[in-house]
């Protein structure tokens, strides 16, 4: 029997259900998929620190539907108001301040006396967390070291049979992470590159600069500490061809390679750095799955979104090392 299933009314109130009941259900936001369950129940979210393996100190971001219900477990500066306008639902977490009434567990926060927070911009999404009727924590639902999953498929290969119920809504339509960002200041800083760049955030806000926290030696998010989004195979970065002619090749605009090697996939034909995103990490675990002895990847424009993709790709080479 199989714990994948598609998005109906029925299974969507399967998965109410499960939550309700202190269970784990895999759901598809528009950056990846997320791992839920209720944040006010302890146990629920042991459970998907357990499935994911991932250590205890990294926090998890909480998921809503609203601002007004956001406010019960952290507090809006006017900043961090002014960034919910503009890019929420949306893939975007604030850090904020913590209530100190709020109901959301321990475990979720790590113990810090802050909280990330995100609305999603997914239908299915917004509709499972609406009628869980409470704040979904959710980390992307992959173990933890392994790449992001963007489709349910990949949800189903790498912890699919510690899952309670994997619902399938598509491919995700962004495929990197949500940028993360602290807001309880005045000035935001970027704990996490993302699909929303340094550039979005100035030209919202005027601003001529903003803080990130991107190459501190002390990272102020933990997820930041540890090597990430890797695939088994060996990657090789910034590669003009692939490494091995046996090897997998990943290239980034017009295919001009004639060499050899086992396999070329294109990240985007046309160069569009977002369209590369969407694909990275599906392509990555595709290709690792075939199992080629390396995947070589093209050098990726280090502007825009492409600060973002270069990050993830550096952490999963270096984890490799
Ligand atoms: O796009 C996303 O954000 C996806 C989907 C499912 O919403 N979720 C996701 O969660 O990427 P996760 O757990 O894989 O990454 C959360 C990041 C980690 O780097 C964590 O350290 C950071 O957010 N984080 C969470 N709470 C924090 C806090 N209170 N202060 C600083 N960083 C925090
Ligand atoms: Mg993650």
């Amino acid at each position: 029997m199989t714990n994948l299933k598609s998005v109906t009314p029925e299974t969507l109130r399967e998965a109410v259900e499960i939550i309700k009941r202190g269970g784990v259900v895999a759901f598809p936001t528009e950056t990846v998929y997320g791992l839920g369950a209720d944040a006010t129940n302890g146990r629920a979210i042991a459970k998907v620190f357990e499935v994911k393996g991932r250590p205890a100190i990294n926090p998890l971001i909480s998921h809503f539907t609203s601002v007004k219900d956001i406010a019960k477990h952290a507090e809006f500066t006017p900043l961090a108001l002014e960034l919910a306008e503009h890019f929420w639902p949306g893939p975007m977490a604030l850090v904020l301040k913590r209530v100190d009434h709020s109901k959301i567990s321990d475990l979720v926060t790590a113990g810090l006396d802050t909280i990330a927070v995100r609305i999603p911009n997914h239908p299915v999404a917004l509709q499972f967390i609406e009628r869980c009727g409470v704040p979904i924590a959710a980390p992307s639902a992959n173990s933890s070291g392994y790449l992001s999953p963007t489709r349910a498929e990949h949800v189903v290969m790498d912890i699919g049979e510690n899952v309670d119920l994997i619902l399938a809504g598509g491919p995700a339509r962004i495929g990197l992470e949500s940028t993360v960002i602290d807001a309880r200041g005045k000035i935001p800083k970027i704990l996490r590159l993302g699909h929303i760049t340094e550039e979005d955030i100035k030209r919202v806000l005027g601003l001529d600069e903003i803080e990130n926290d991107i190459d501190s030696e002390k990272p102020q998010s933990p997820g930041q500490l540890l090597k990430h989004y890797a695939p088994k195979t060996k990657l090789y970065l910034n590669q003009s061809k692939p490494h091995d002619a046996d090897g997998a090749f990943l290239l980034v605009g017009p295919d001009m390679f004639t060499g050899a090697c086992a396999k070329k996939m294109n990240l985007s034909d046309t160069g569009d750095l977002y369209e590369v995103a969407a694909n990275l990490f599906a392509m990555l675990h595709q290709l690792d799955k075939e199992g080629y002895p390396s995947i070589s990847i093209m050098p990726i424009p280090n502007q825009g979104i492409g600060l973002a993709i270069n990050d993830r790709l550096r952490k999963a080479a270096l984890k490799q090392e």
